[in-house]
């Protein structure tokens, strides 16, 4: 496959979920929420958990954010529901070593691979791990605003 064809087929891929976002709404009852905020654009999501004896069995998102935001969060949401949470710190590093260019296999990151592009472009990378970040402070029971900035 050409760069180009390659850089098509992502660009349909982020397109794709953010028009129909994996997971989206919320949880009753979660265990963990979070919600993250982008000041540059005012972008904000929100990540409910349910967490039992340390697997994530169920990820769920609400966000108003631009493509590459909801993107990489229902992305995100598929790869980490019914992980483990040192799973999911572990992706989260992977995903961050993806998109600032150190990374460039899958190594488990599914589709998220089709958000390697942005590491061209330094306020789409606070846009992609916008939901990483916000899942972050979810995992570790916080109850602040994460923001970008
Ligand atoms: Fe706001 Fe992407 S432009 S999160």
């Amino acid at each position: 496959m050409t760069q180009s064809s390659l850089n098509d087929l992502y660009q349909d891929i982020i397109l794709e979920h953010s028009k129909n976002p994996r997971n989206s709404g919320n949880i009753e009852n979660p265990t963990h929420i979070a919600k993250g905020n982008n000041p540059l654009c005012g972008d904000r999501l929100t990540i409910f958990l349910k967490l039992n004896a340390g697997l994530i069995e169920d990820i769920k998102f609400e966000a108003r954010g631009c493509a590459i935001s909801v993107a990489s969060a229902s992305m995100m949401s598929m790869v980490i529901r019914g992980k483990t949470v040192e799973d999911a710190a572990a992706f989260f590093s992977k995903f961050n070593q993806l998109i600032v260019g150190n990374q460039t296999e899958d190594d488990g990151l599914q589709e998220l691979v089709a958000l390697a592009g942005v590491r061209e472009f330094p306020t789409r990378v606070k846009c992609a791990t916008l939901p990483w970040h916000a899942l972050q402070e979810a995992l570790k029971g916080g109850s602040k605003e994460v923001r970008t900035e």
